[in-house]
């Protein structure tokens, strides 16, 4: 983090509408990571008072049933509610949302900018991300879409917050962003149903459940890394060839995954999920 952003990161005021599970995430990460210097800069709204309770005592930080003290508390707000949701919160705080003073970012997936905008006063400043619910470990990649009056001070804090819980890869288009949640928002479900399928396979082979998951998972992450490591360089198809020695175990398997259409599944499973967003999109 850059003298600048910590200027820009102090002044700091960040208030969440909606306190499940990504803001929990995320507040826990701002706080543990020191992104914010104390928990009076973080304050979350519910309708939920048993989540109020279970925020506040977990994370220390204030919580409200009124978006609008969210807003009157906050300079930069978070829309953590479900898509279902976001034309409550945005009535709600219509009147104290201030263009010249407040950001707004939101993390509903499918509610596109304009529709905030609209909800809002003329010249308000919103920032659409895209992160997934690895947020809860610090491993969350995160996408975003800027708004008409966004700055790029805006950009940098945006960046700055969803770097904390993992990556922040950068601005897209915001057309791009179904795809985005079909990919790896949520991708963490397709990569469990992989786990849990090859885990199977590894019991009815006889291997006990406990044994099977916890190699299928670590294997899992083992790949992911060997993928990320940029000294190796590896593409996803040079470590396949790396591992399938001629007339070997793996390359028996491989033929099981092509035969199945597994790439084909895959593929479409992205297209399918880029499609329901598409329909669900306001
Ligand atoms: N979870 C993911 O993997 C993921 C990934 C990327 C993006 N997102 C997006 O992140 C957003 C939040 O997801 P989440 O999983 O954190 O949802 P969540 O756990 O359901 O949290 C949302 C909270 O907001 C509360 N709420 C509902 N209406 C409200 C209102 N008018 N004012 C204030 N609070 C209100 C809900 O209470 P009730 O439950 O009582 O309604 C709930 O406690 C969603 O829009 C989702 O699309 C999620």
């Amino acid at each position: 983090m850059n003298e600048y952003n910590e200027i820009l990161l102090s002044h700091l005021k960040i208030g969440f509408c909606g306190a499940g599970r990504m803001c929990q995430a995320l507040a826990r990460s701002l706080i543990e990571n020191n992104i914010v210097s104390s928990k009076d800069q973080i304050i979350a709204s519910d309708v939920d008072e048993n989540q109020r309770k279970i925020v506040t005592s977990q994370l220390g930080i204030v919580t409200t049933g009124d978006n609008r003290e969210v807003v009157s508390e906050s300079n930069l707000l978070i829309l953590a509610v479900k898509p279902k949701d976001v034309e409550n919160v945005l009535k709600d705080i219509r009147d104290q949302f201030l263009p010249h003073y407040h950001l707004l970012v939101s993390i509903a997936a499918g509610i596109r900018i304009t529709t905030i905008e609209k909800f809002l006063k003329p010249k308000s400043r919103v920032l659409r991300v895209m992160p997934n619910l690895a947020c809860l470990v610090n491993s969350s990649c995160s996408v975003y879409s800027s708004g008409h009056y966004a700055t790029d001070d805006d950009r940098s804090i945006v960046n700055t917050i969803f770097s904390s819980v993992g990556s922040c890869e950068g601005e897209i288009d915001e057309n791009l962003l179904n795809v985005v949640t079909a990919l790896s928002g949520s991708g963490p479900a397709y990569f469990s149903i992989m786990v849990d399928a090859l885990a199977d396979g590894a019991v009815k082979a006889g291997l006990s459940r406990s044994m099977a998951l916890n190699l299928a998972i670590k294997t899992m992450m083992g790949t992911a890394k060997l993928l990320l490591d940029k000294n190796l360089g590896f593409h996803p198809s040079q470590l396949k060839d790396a591992v399938a020695s001629p007339g070997g175990t793996t390359i028996y398997g491989l033929e099981a995954i092509e035969k199945a259409g597994i790439r084909a599944a895959l593929m479409e499973t992205v297209t399918a999920a880029t499609d329901r967003a598409a329909q669900l999109e306001l």
